[in-house]
């Protein structure tokens, strides 16, 4: 057949159109009474997918199948298929058609006119009157999503919620309906073979049961288990290029639970894809190469595979080399099988639990765990009522908490407390970076200190039944945090663990420019090296305290870099390291700080920066002696590569970042006073549609927190525009913010400037060391500039994109701004308020370097 060709190029699907006389739509939809055949297809707007027919086999007659492919990828990847399991098998005219019925139904029909194929929404019997049909469309988008739209522009049906064997950016793979009981979530189904796209016998999807975890079965059983949802939205975001993020989101509304992803903006091809052989693998099209590159897969190694530990044996991930092991308290049930690397009949008791005889078991806390299958779920539990329903009944053998409500998007306080009565089977040890929680053992012998006496012990802490160590499940894991990318080099256990922490590495594409692979080999530091760089973190060496540790000089490599050090009795230390890490290793921009690499040990956690020889612009800026080193052409550029570097963050790519905390002490200078913005520790990741959020815990410095954000928790990209504005005028003025004297007879520096302004005399705002380099008009843009920021209500605040534009381009024609935030009559409580809380919570963690 003629359009057997198809799989062998684009080139020849053109030739194919030429050649297939067809009177052909080349809309991006379909409409009633003008079906779509053999030859045709149908590609959407900006012409990233298209709908026709093709074929997989030279052989004739060869099966026909109706799909949808990668319009611009010159080789043909299919990503949906209608008639999986009837393909069009003689296509003698009059050729098949796919057509779009007055009953708003895909039918696809063959050449005898039977249906091979149909949408069924209506079951056929309620067809649209001819005039009302007019609008009706099957419209291909740009996401390879087939969507039914009725007249009125409410989706009939769509492609997406019947998927294939491909997980596309934007496609929900749902969890959980809430309502509408009766449906099942999404579920991807491999094919069969390479070239044969019926059903085959692996399937990606959730749970039915308890819609906590995913799974992939091969056939009924499972064949691969997700670690159980333990409430943390998002995952963080793989790197495809530099300037691409595959963005992992579990997203839990009203109405269900899915998980969805998106790409960032100019990001290549990308899909999740469940292969004919039964891997789970992210791909990503290489333009250079003409292929699929893949960046990850799952079972990332052979451990991995469900319960392939066997009962009470767990795969330990973060070892170099991932093999099984036995629980804390159990030893292989046959140790020569177990030598010989099968695992399969797993590990035994060594001591019988004392379970009721008054002293004897105790619980084992196991960080970093994916919790085994086959639990019970008791709803509406505390932690230590979970704790509690465990150590209560002896046949529980461990259980594992979390508050799925933490991440503060559902409504309501939901728990999940799991417990275990049977074998616990499909354990796997991921570390808490990668998501893993911490389950709870039960266990017999265990001595006054705590701590087993025995050697060998992976475990951390001993917890009695109803003293829980404060929940470590926070961090705790995504889905698709156990879908592992592909790691290049396992020689070495660090260099694995920052893997899990940064979502792994690619395979071949690295982070780009300038953090090649070969970067990359430097990120994991032993701590002992650390020690010794920094002479046992002496205060010789410490050249800073920033928010959550102190930072020091060292020379690594032969390089100098600055080491941040954190804090171990500070209790977000791991939340916030966690954070920087996965976000700044991602940010390339030459107006932020760079991240050169990390090290955890035990509770030392470690971030190693490049070393910025100027300091933070606060050291320069408000010191007598050294403010005259920043001339205004130096400020200027500062102000513009500050602006720079926030817009990257708020509006790079489709993830918003916002950053929290910005003030002078977290703007690095470089050699030649080129800012740096550092200090991501508090920063905030944003999905697609998300333009605010709420926080219970207002973190962030006094003086340069919106109010919105002080008052009420609310922050957005434009508290950061609010912090950028009092940056601003500090550096024109070189007047700390907080400071704590009247400014000329004002009660601070920013109703000092609205006034200057208003009068007209911005002149005199200027810090008096730079009265000689200062342009006037320079003076006033940045002034007008930063009271634009200032402005009360968040939404007249320009967005960053704006400032820029205007620095650049030295705007003369700026809007009047509104007065500043600080001039309500909210305001007059505010600092009090601010200095409130700032006693009693976490506010005082990054204010140390304001003051
Ligand atoms: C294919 O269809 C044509 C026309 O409908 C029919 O004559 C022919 O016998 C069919 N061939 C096969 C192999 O079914
Ligand atoms: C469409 O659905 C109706 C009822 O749901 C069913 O009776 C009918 O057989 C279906 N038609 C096809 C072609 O599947
Ligand atoms: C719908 O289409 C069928 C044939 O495709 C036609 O027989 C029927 O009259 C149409 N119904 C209406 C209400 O237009
Ligand atoms: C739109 O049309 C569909 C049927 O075509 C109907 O079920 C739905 O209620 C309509 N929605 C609105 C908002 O009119
Ligand atoms: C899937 O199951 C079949 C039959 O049970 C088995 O032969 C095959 O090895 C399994 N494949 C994988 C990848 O688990
Ligand atoms: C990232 O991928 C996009 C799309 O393929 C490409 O245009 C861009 O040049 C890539 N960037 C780098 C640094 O490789
Ligand atoms: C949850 O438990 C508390 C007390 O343990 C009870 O008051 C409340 O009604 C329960 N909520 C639900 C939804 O069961
Ligand atoms: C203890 O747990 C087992 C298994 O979940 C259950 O069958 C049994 O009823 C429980 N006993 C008590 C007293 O709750
Ligand atoms: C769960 O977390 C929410 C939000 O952090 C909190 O309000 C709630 O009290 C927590 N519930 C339990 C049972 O700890
Ligand atoms: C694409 O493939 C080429 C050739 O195999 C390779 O050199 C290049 O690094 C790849 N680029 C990406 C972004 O994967
Ligand atoms: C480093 O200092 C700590 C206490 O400050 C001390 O306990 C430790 O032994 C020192 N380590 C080395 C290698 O000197
Ligand atoms: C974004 O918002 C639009 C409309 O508000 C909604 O239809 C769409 O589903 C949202 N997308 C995501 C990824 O949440």
């Amino acid at each position: 057949m003629a359009w057997s060709g198809i799989r062998y190029g684009y080139g020849t699907v053109l030739l194919l159109l030429l050649l297939l006389v067809k009177p052909c739509a080349s809309d991006d939809r379909l409409v009633p009474g003008k079906p779509l055949f053999p030859g045709a297809t149908i590609v959407s707007g900006s012409g990233s997918f298209a709908l026709g027919f093709f074929s997989l086999t030279k052989s004739t007659p060869a099966n026909l199948y109706l799909g949808i492919w990668y319009n611009n990828v010159p080789r043909l990847t299919v990503v949906w298929v209608a008639n999986r399991e009837t393909p069009i098998t003689n296509s003698t005219s009059p050729p098949p058609a796919l057509s779009l019925t007055n009953t708003s139904d895909l039918v696809l029909s063959d050449a005898s006119g039977r249906v091979l194929w149909t949408t069924n929404v209506t079951g056929g019997v309620s067809p649209l009157p001819t005039a009302a049909a007019i609008g009706l469309a099957a419209v291909l988008l740009d996401t390879g999503n087939l969507a039914v739209r009725s007249p009125n522009g409410t989706t009939l049906w769509q492609s997406f919620e019947h998927p294939s064997d491909t997980f596309l950016p934007g496609m929900k793979i749902r969890m959980k309906y809430k309502h509408n009981g009766e449906r099942r979530g999404e579920r991807v189904v491999s094919w069969k073979g390479p070239d044969d796209p019926s059903p085959g016998s692996f399937a990606y999807g959730a749970d039915p049961v308890t819609f906590l975890q995913m799974f992939v079965w091969n056939g009924t059983r499972p064949a691969l288990r997700s670690a159980p949802w333990t409430g943390f939205m998002v995952d963080g975001q793989y790197p495809a290029n530099s300037s691409a993020y595959i963005y992992v989101a579990i997203v839990n509304t009203e109405e269900d639970t899915y998980i969805s992803y998106s790409l960032s903006d100019g990001a290549a091809h990308t899909r999740y894809v469940l292969t004919y052989s039964g891997e789970y693998q992210l791909q990503s099209w290489n333009g250079s190469s003409s292929a699929w590159a893949v960046l990850g897969k799952w079972p990332t190694w052979e451990c991995n595979r469900y319960a392939h530990c066997g009962p009470y044996g767990y795969c330990d991930s973060t070892m170099a080399a991932p093999t099984c092991r036995c629980l804390d308290g159990f030893e292989p049930a046959n140790s020569d099988e177990w030598s010989s690397g099968r695992f399969s009949r797993g590990c035994r008791q060594k001591e019988a639990l004392r379970c009721g005889d008054g002293d004897g078991d105790g619980f084992l806390a196991l960080p970093g765990m994916k919790s085994p299958d086959k639990f019970v779920l008791v709803p509406n539990r505390t932690a230590g009522e979970c704790a509690a329903e465990c150590a209560k009944n002896c046949s529980c053998v461990a259980y594992a908490y979390a508050n799925l409500s933490s991440s503060g998007s559902s409504k309501g306080d939901v728990t999940r407390c799991l417990v275990w009565a049977g074998e616990l089977i499909d354990t796997e040890k991921m570390g808490d970076m990668a998501g893993g929680e911490t389950l709870y053992l039960r266990s017999a012998g265990l001595d006054d200190t705590g701590s087993r006496s025995r050697a060998n012990t992976h475990a951390m802490k001993i917890v009695l039944p109803t003293v829980l160590v404060s929940s470590t499940v926070i961090l705790a894991g995504t889905i698709l945090a156990c879908f592992k990318l592909q790691a290049r080099k396992r020689n070495r256990e660090d260099h694995r663990k920052l893997e899990l922490i940064l979502g792994g590495t690619g395979t071949s594409d690295g982070l780009g420019e300038g953090n090649t692979a070969q970067d990359f080999e430097f990120p994991f530091v032993r701590f002992e090296d650390i020690v010794v760089a920094t002479d046992n973190f002496s205060e010789a060496c410490k050249i800073g305290q920033g928010g959550f540790g102190k930072v020091y000089k060292a020379m690594l490599s032969g390089k100098e870099v600055a080491i941040k050090r954190l804090s171990k009795d500070s209790e977000q230390g791991t939340n916030e390291f966690r954070n920087e890490v996965v976000l700044i290793a991602r940010l390339q921009h030459r107006n932020l700080v760079r991240l050169l690499g990390c090290s955890v040990q035990g509770d030392e956690k470690t971030l190693i920066y490049e070393y910025l020889p100027n300091k933070s612009l606060d050291a320069t800026l408000f010191d007598n002696s050294r403010k005259m080193l920043l001339d205004w052409p130096i400020r200027f550029n500062i102000v513009k590569g500050v602006a720079r570097g926030l817009l990257y963050l708020h509006q790079d790519s489709r993830l918003t970042i916002i950053h929290r905390d910005l003030k002078a002490a977290n703007v690095l200078l470089d050699g030649e006073m080129r800012p740096k913005i550092a200090d991501f520790g508090m920063a905030r990741i944003f999905s697609d549609n998300q333009t605010k959020a709420n926080t219970r815990r207002v973190a962030g410095t006094y003086g340069y927190m919106a109010p919105e954000y002080a008052m009420e928790g609310i922050f957005s990209i434009k508290s950061d525009v609010y912090s950028f504005g009092v940056l601003l005028v500090e550096i024109v003025t070189g007047v700390r913010r907080s400071s704590i004297d009247d400014i000329m007879g004002f009660p601070n520096l920013i109703i000092y400037a609205w006034n200057m302004w208003k009068e007209g005399k911005t002149g005199h705002l200027a810090d008096s060391s730079i009265m000689d380099t200062c342009l006037p008009d320079e003076i006033l843009l940045c002034i007008q500039v930063a009271l634009l920021c200032l402005q009360e209500n968040p939404d007249d605040r320009p967005h960053m994109s704006y400032v820029v534009l205007s620095l650049e381009n030295r705007s003369t024609t700026l809007p009047k701004p509104n007065q500043p935030a600080y001039f309500t009559q909210r305001s007059t409580e505010m600092e009090q308020i601010i200095y409130n809380k700032n006693s009693v919570n976490t506010l005082t963690l990054t204010n140390i370097e304001a003051r």
